[in-house]
């Protein structure tokens, strides 16, 4: 007991602890588990949608004594809640965390003392189908089932067990009538079962539970924070577009879904559907959705004004079409909820420049409404899976707007769970779809991410867990090295740009990097981050074999693809600039002229816009500006035209697309809200614009470097990072030609800050500084 009630107080504090290390090793064990895994192996109806309704599963149990402390550990998949005398346990959504169930199977532990009484209590769960009875299309691990061990202990000393096991009782002729992620919820409220939840319910008409089998996965405590509602929007219009049929506008594009309330006879049914943009007619447009059917429909039981919020399913929209509504709907009759992963927030950007300032709104909603336990590549059609290659580097970034050192390293361990034996990286983590396309610039995240979390949050472990796996990937990957060029590579530089507004990914050969450029490039950067890892944990032979390896790539690359004459690597698209110069691989006397052929496609051939796609621009931005030419970056991340983030903006985006002509593509594949497009922006936002930057040497922001780039007009720049170490401050004015900078540093940490055009280094202790030119 004495366990249990510690381990409750650890998952809460390690919340707020950013730069511990995420202790999943210490927890994922089946020890102290006794509890059975019950469920009902078969469904009432068959769908080829794969709805299910609910199960409610409950159970009674008397207490005679006075209770000292309670705690509960509860797996209820694919996604549940929990009731104690009809109290509901926690403010968790889609609760709990998604895994590859034959892995690893998420339970969430609370302390529930407050909730039990001497006497008779009452368990109740509420099962829906989550990712585990999965969405058409999507692996599928079986019925939802639950395993819950109640551990009590009483004033006396003596203490006992509750477990899920066959003495239990399930029905599934609850209100929620069909439920699955994609497609939406159905609730009968003339089906509530009023008191199910509480001692003493008449349970006659309930079956006894199966006993199921587990779903093989070990047991693991969550340790990432919860899905919670973590916020309330009010729709900004409504219109009646036809009789009855009712269009509410959010003004915004959220991820989660409507509360209803409604009054009205009876039997009657109210249906929501939701999309992100409207069709010319001021109807939903549905197209990019896909298969996705995204309907809740909720049908009155005829008492008062009833309020109602689905549970099992979630909606990425803008907009909401209400059908068979009794009466004259108004705009009080929905809300919007915004449901995401409960992620404190890790800092704030601001400057003068409106456009940018709009464009970092949209990255936040953007990012926020997808995280579902891992970041989903998007929230609304079809899809919401773990996509690895949308986050390598682009990761980094959102780690200062949100605390996801937790989140991102559960993703690490998503990716562990996935890899096959021989080494081979699932694309997608969870492997909800087994996509093992052996890609370089994709897998690359299992090296690259746990870098990251080292830099921003000082977590070791996740390298020291992933470094097996890491090696294993770059063994095998090692397979496909020809000539000492990484031939391995599937998706090319993904959404490029396309020079035809229907067009999905580009056909023209100039805009496209060669497969192997980008493969190469990218094993050499992960090569290099090996290196890194084995000196941090004395693997001497590591190192020689990584280095060795490095440099017959960067060897391999500048043989083939290297153009002495031209300065270009390959056909010179931008991206096979940008990687080469960001990973430090162009030979020294060549650097400046690839940097210039970078110019010169940028400046004449794309105007000043942006011509790479997922893999070049998570470095575009800061090679720019490293190699001197902030001003460009400056252009590129404010344009207003095609191809921008913009451009997205003024054609009313409220958050990143999927593809740069996102208004005008074929919807199959053209999501409204991916954050893989974003880039590199954050970080040069962060770093590049505001100048807060971790320095490699003294991670975690132990020591931060400082250097910010007063650019394009810009007149202030307000940021802030809420660091392991504490809040960190960079705010700077230009007035008349004169650099007023005033910067925080937090206890713990020192900063060299330099000033803009200067290279002398002013060395700063925790405190407040203001400093400016003369
Ligand atoms: C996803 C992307 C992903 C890509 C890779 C798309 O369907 O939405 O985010 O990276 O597939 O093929």
């Amino acid at each position: 007991m004495r366990r249990l009630l510690a381990m409750v107080g650890l998952v809460v504090s390690m919340a707020a602890c950013a730069e511990e290390s995420l202790p999943l090793k210490a927890h994922s064990d089946s020890s102290g588990w006794t509890a059975k895994w019950i469920g009902k192996d078969e469904a009432e109806v068959k769908s080829k949608d794969r709805r299910l309704a609910a199960r409610y599963v409950r159970k009674d149990f008397l207490l005679t004594k006075k209770v000292r402390g309670a705690v509960v550990m509860f797996a209820g998949l694919g996604s549940s809640e929990l009731y104690f005398n009809a109290h509901k346990v926690g403010d968790a959504v889609l609760s709990p965390a998604l895994s590859d169930y034959t892995k690893r199977v998420y339970y969430v532990t609370y302390d529930v003392t407050s909730l039990l009484k001497r006497g008779t209590n009452a368990i109740g769960a509420v099962l829906g189908n989550g990712r585990f009875f999965a969405p058409r299309g999507t692996v599928s691990y079986g019925f939802p089932k639950l395993r819950l061990q109640l551990h009590i202990e009483f004033t006396d000393g003596t203490s006992t067990e509750i477990v899920s096991d066959e003495t239990w009782k399930l029905t599934t002729d609850g209100p929620i009538r069909t439920n699955n992620e994609y497609d939406g919820e159905e609730y009968d409220a003339r089906m509530e079962l009023d008191g199910w939840d509480k001692p003493g319910f008449n349970e006659a008409k309930w079956e006894p539970v199966q006993l199921v089998g587990a779903p093989g996965g070990i047991m693991s405590a969550q340790t990432i924070a919860p899905i919670r509602v973590t916020g309330a929007i009010k729709p900004i219009t409504m219109k009646e577009v036809s009789p009855g049929v009712f269009i509410y506008d959010m003004g915004q594009n959220i991820v989660g879904w409507c509360r209803l309330s409604v009054k009205g006879p009876a039997g009657t049914a109210v249906s929501m559907r939701f999309a992100e943009t409207l069709k010319p007619d001021g109807t939903l447009f549905l197209a990019n959705l896909r298969g996705a059917k995204v309907t809740d429909r909720y049908t009155l039981k005829g008492k008062g004004v009833e309020v109602y919020e689905p549970r099992f399913t979630y909606h990425g929209f803008r907009y909401v079409e209400l059908t068979g509504f009794p009466g004259k709907a108004t705009l009080a009759t929905l809300e919007g909820r915004v449901v995401n992963d409960d992620l404190e927030s890790a800092g704030s950007f601001m400057c003068s420049n409106p456009m940018l300032n709009r464009i970092y709104s949209n990255i936040v909603w953007g990012v926020r409404g997808n995280y579902r336990s891992i970041p989903t590549d998007c929230p609304q059609r079809d899809e919401r899976q773990g996509w690895l290659g949308d986050r390598s580097e682009c990761s980094r970034g959102e780690a200062y707007i949100f605390q996801t050192g937790m989140l991102y390293a559960k993703w690490v361990q998503d990716m562990i769970d996935a890899q096959r034996d021989n080494g081979s990286a699932s694309d997608v983590c969870p492997a909800y779809w087994r996509v093992y396309n052996d890609d370089v610039t994709w897998g690359a995240s299992l090296v690259i991410i746990p870098g990251a979390l080292l830099d921003m949050f000082g977590d070791r472990t996740t390298i020291e867990r992933a470094y097996p796996s890491m090696v294993k990937w770059i063994d095998y990957m090692s397979g496909f090295i020809t000539n000492n060029v990484m031939t391995a590579d599937k998706y090319g530089d993904w959404c490029v740009p396309p020079e035809n507004p229907k067009l999905i990914h580009s056909k023209d050969p100039a805009r496209k990097t060669a497969g192997p450029i980008l493969a190469t490039t990218y094993f050499y950067h992960c090569l290099e981050l090996m290196t890194r890892y084995a000196k941090m944990f004395g693997k001497p032979d590591d190192v020689l074999r990584f280095t060795a390896l490095a440099k017959k790539l960067k060897d391999g690359l500048n043989t083939k693809y290297l153009n002495r004459d031209t300065g270009q690597y390959d056909n010179g698209s931008q991206t096979s600039c940008v990687l080469p110069l960001a990973f430090g691989m162009v030979p020294n006397d060549m650097r400046q002229r690839v940097f210039d052929h970078l110019v010169d496609k940028i400046t004449n051939e794309t105007h000043g816009h942006i011509g790479t796609g997922v893999v070049g621009g998570q470095w575009l931005n800061r090679v720019l500006s490293d190699n001197g030419r902030p001003d460009i970056s400056y252009t590129i991340a404010t344009n207003t035209t095609y191809p921008s983030w913009g451009y997205m903006v003024e054609k009313g985006a409220t958050t990143v697309w999927e593809l740069w002509n996102g208004d005008t593509a074929d919807p199959s594949m053209n999501s409204g809200n991916h954050v893989m497009l974003v880039g590199d922006l954050v970080i040069w936002l962060y770093e590049r614009l505001a100048g807060i930057k971790p320095d490699p040497d003294h991670p975690s922001f132990q020591h931060i470097i400082m250097r910010p780039t007063p650019v394009g007009g810009l007149t202030f720049v307000k940021a802030s990072h809420r660091s392991p170490y504490g809040l960190i401050v960079s705010e700077w004015r230009c007035d008349h030609g004169k650099f007023r900078w005033h910067i925080v540093i937090p206890p713990g940490s020192t900063a060299t800050a330099y000033l803009p055009n200067d290279d002398k280094p002013i060395e700063l202790r925790a405190g407040t500084h203001d400093l400016f030119t003369k």
